[in-house]
């Protein structure tokens, strides 16, 4: 049967052990130039409802790498951007394709197209989630602290999507989130309640010192979330106070490290110094990116 990764708990935590084994070995071989193509003749289309560097780049180098073929789908070209049904354009592309990434403004688009899809499907970030994202975070963290259980995780700023999927990933990893957000940008009731029921340690506070005191990772996003554009000053204001300082990381574990998943805003979520600083592990963190999906595609599409 088809499996598809819309949200981050769509695999098993033996599973993600797995995957993060084969993103090292990737990563590995492909420092040392050693071919690792073993999505030969294989395609995956790539739809993009909103703009992306990190995730675009890395998934069209990542099969390329794995001797596939992608192809970049902006929803301004297909007929979709005509009002052509997801779940015809999910039908019709799996008579072509062998897996599909969606970029969609609404986590219901990723989960329709899914449903009439007879291929995988990976959600490359919705209102809702971003799972390939905490996919290269956790490598990173493991990178830096060679386990994951207990690994305490302060997180600054907007609960959004990419704190809903590290806040779900606390159910895989043993991690323990605090995040701390302004009331009205808390995460959702239902993304805490199911990682709570799976075992998950979480901690919804206000006060970022709260977040960030002792942690060993902390970790921010854009205040501006594609698709919050318009909301854009209200959210500069109710948001100040929350940039990761060096003040802030200075409260944090010794051996702390910065995560931001990139866009960053310099001077909102954090500061120059704090991204610029040798605790920064953001462009490690860009980089798995590729090393994380590679292993994702093989799971996936691998005969
Ligand atoms: N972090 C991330 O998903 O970046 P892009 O929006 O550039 O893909
Ligand atoms: N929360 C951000 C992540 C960008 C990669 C957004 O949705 O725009």
């Amino acid at each position: 049967m088809k499996r598809d990764l819309i949200s981050i708990l769509d695999i098993t935590a033996g599973e993600l052990d797995q995957l993060l084994a084969t993103a090292a070995r990737m990563k590995e071989m492909r420092r040392k130039g050693q071919p690792h193509r073993c999505l030969p003749g294989k395609t995956l289309a790539m739809i993009f409802e909103k703009s992306s560097t990190r995730t675009r780049i890395s998934f069209e180098v990542g099969m390329a790498e794995l001797g596939g073929t992608a192809l970049f789908l902006s929803v301004h070209d297909l007929q979709i951007g005509r009002g052509e049904e997801i779940r015809d354009t999910a039908r019709v592309a799996s008579r072509y394709v062998s897996a599909v990434m969606i970029r969609a403004y609404r986590h219901s688009t990723i989960e329709e197209f899914a449903r009439y899809a007879t291929i995988p499907v990976i959600n490359g970030l919705s209102d809702l989630e971003h799972p390939c994202q905490i996919l290269a975070d956790i490598m990173t963290i493991k990178e830096n602290f060679q386990k994951t259980e207990g690994i305490r995780v302060g997180w600054v700023g907007d609960g959004d999507n990419v704190c809903n999927s590290l806040i779900l990933s606390s159910v895989l990893t043993g991690m323990e989130v605090t995040v701390a957000t302004p009331p009205r940008f808390q995460p959702p009731e239902e993304i805490l309640g199911r990682a709570r029921a799976g075992g998950g340690r979480v901690r919804v506070v206000s006060d970022p010192r709260e977040a960030v005191r002792d942690a060993h990772v902390v970790v921010t996003d854009t205040w501006v979330s594609m698709g919050t554009e318009e909301e854009r000053d209200a959210r500069l204001r109710a948001f100040s106070g929350y940039t990761i300082n060096a003040d802030m990381m200075d409260l944090a574990a010794p051996d702390a490290i910065f995560m931001h998943c990139l866009p960053a805003h310099r001077g909102q979520e954090v500061t120059d110094d704090v991204i610029e600083g040798p605790r920064s592990v953001v462009f490690d963190e860009a980089e798995n990116r590729l090393h994380a999906q590679k292993a994702l595609l093989a799971f996936l599409m691998q005969d």
